[in-house]
């Protein structure tokens, strides 16, 4: 058992900035040990050693006692190695290890689809295994035993039922708990029954009592059903996922079964990257008190983006994978009705097909106020984050979300839908008493979408309360600090 003060943490996750980042998940598992660690916390981070990590810039070496170690996949014998390097920070390094295997990890760049025919690599079920049951490895060999192992998403949601099957009897692993955290319940490791016996669990669990659901392999249900804890990335999403067939995406009644043990801790943001007043990314600098300079953004964002400089015209920000859930039916639907408004709309982001191709063609139909660059590009994002006026983000559901929270530090005022963490962190303007931090709509229609927005444009032209409206939001702590805090009040009462 830890000491009252200071708990040992193993962070396990498939993505983490700086190293590898194909989503939100990658920032939370930089930021939150980095938290933790700061409070004074023992945290270590476990992720895969994907080919386009760079050994040498990050300086990953080799630990003897985590050489060569093997395990079985199925039938199939299993080498890899725990090399180790750290994740730096600005106060504190946390250490991490990588899971270093040529032929699951090191030989591909992408993470999880195969860039070539962009569907999921089909051995996903063999390479997450890998990962979850090298942790134990890990544990034994170094002999640091952590409070608690905290899993992310599906990749990692294996743990729980190793640690209380395959690895019982080590004497090590006996009073560790797990806190499983969801980022996205879509996300679920699905794959076809055969694949049960690569993971070398026992017969016993070859059902949907088990870890199949629906008669398949299904990563995400097994941590559900196994993991100590549950806890989602804000208040909203984890009671949404209770009640909302479409948001649990099936796993309904398997997450009411935890509903005791289940929690919602909204992400922060890390306020040393996404700070206006210290953004090297950006054209100039602003705060609270030279807000003028955020105009600056807004002309190289329209250069940019190949569009002329309006000042007086609000300019729309998107960054997003484009894709369904995060509102692009909707917006594709809505898209004509929105281009005969008096505003700019600038995106960036990849995604569906058959958005790449809506969007290009957009781009030529309305060149004057439309333009997308499809690609990922962070000094971009930054740009739009500090040279828009709003920022859209119609998702359909939204587990946490994080460009909400940068724009409203940023003074781009969001413009969201009331749902998961964007219903948590955006305060709806309400123009009588003035208060609030943003344009919230309720239905996932295009009409709530347009009104919204046209009351956005509205505001916008009375300079003073546009004004207002954007400092409120400037003033808002989203640090990371709370909720870390939270995260320790949680871990405490895991392992009391
Ligand atoms: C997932 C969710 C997103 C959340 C992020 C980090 O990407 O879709 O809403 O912000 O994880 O928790």
């Amino acid at each position: 058992m830890a000491s009252a003060k200071s708990l040992k943490v193993l962070f396990v996750t498939s993505e983490v900035v700086p190293f590898v980042k194909t989503g939100g998940l990658a920032d939370v598992s930089s930021a939150l040990p980095q938290k933790l660690q700061e409070l004074g916390h023992q945290v270590r981070i476990v992720v895969p050693k994907y080919g386009s990590i760079d050994e040498r810039k990050y300086k990953i070496h080799e630990v003897v006692r985590l050489k060569d170690l093997t395990t079985k996949i199925g039938k199939k014998e299993v080498t890899y190695s725990l090399r180790s390097s750290f994740l730096i920070g600005s106060k504190v390094r946390v250490q991490i290890y990588f899971l270093d295997n040529e032929e699951y990890f090191g030989s591909r760049h992408s993470l999880y689809t195969d860039p070539i025919k962009g569907t999921n690599y089909k051995d996903n079920d063999e390479r997450f295994i890998l990962l979850s049951k090298s942790v134990f490895e890990l544990i034994d060999k170094l002999g640091w035993v952590p409070d608690v192992i905290h899993l992310n998403d599906w990749q990692t949601s294996l743990i729980p039922i190793y640690q209380k099957t395959l690895y019982k009897e080590n004497e090590k692993f006996k009073n560790i708990k797990t806190l499983l955290t969801v980022h996205n319940i879509g996300q679920q490791g699905i794959f076809s029954k055969t694949s049960f016996a690569k993971t070398g669990l026992p017969e016993n669990l070859n059902n949907n009592k088990g870890v199949l659901f629906k008669d398949k392999l299904n990563f995400l249900k097994a941590g559900l059903k196994f993991a100590d804890t549950i806890s989602t990335v804000s208040e909203s999403y984890s009671k949404e996922i209770c009640k909302i067939p479409e948001i649990s995406y099936g796993l309904k009644d398997e997450i009411n079964c935890r509903k005791k043990d289940l929690y919602g801790i909204v992400n922060g943001i890390d306020t040393l990257i996404w700070n206006p007043e210290k953004d090297k990314k950006i054209a100039k600098k602003f705060s609270l008190t030279s807000l003028k300079n955020k105009l600056v953004n807004k002309e190289e964002l329209a250069e940019k983006f190949g569009l002329d400089f309006e000042p007086e015209i609000p300019t729309i920000g998107m960054i997003s994978h484009l894709e369904d859930n995060k509102g692009f039916d909707l917006l594709k639907k809505s898209f004509k009705e929105i281009m005969a408004l008096d505003i700019k709309l600038v995106l960036l982001g990849t995604g569906e097909k058959k958005y790449h191709k809506f969007f290009e063609d957009a781009e030529m139909k309305y060149s004057e106020k439309f333009a997308c660059y499809l690609g990922f590009d962070d000094d971009l994002a930054h740009l739009i984050e500090a040279g828009s006026d709003m920022f859209l983000m119609p998702s359909k559901y939204e587990p946490c979300g994080l460009n909400q929270m940068y724009s409203l530090v940023y003074g781009t005022i969001p413009i969201v839908r009331n749902t998961g963490g964007l219903a948590d962190t955006v305060v709806n303007y309400n123009p009588k008493d003035k208060k609030g931090t943003g344009f919230v709509f309720k239905k996932y229609e295009s009409k709530d979408l347009i009104n919204t927005i046209k009351k956005a444009i509205t505001l916008y032209k009375d300079k003073k309360a546009w004004e207002r409206l954007m400092k409120t939001g400037m003033k808002v702590n989203f640090s990371w600090l709370n909720s870390s805090k939270n995260y320790v009040s949680l871990y405490k009462n895991i392992i009391k």
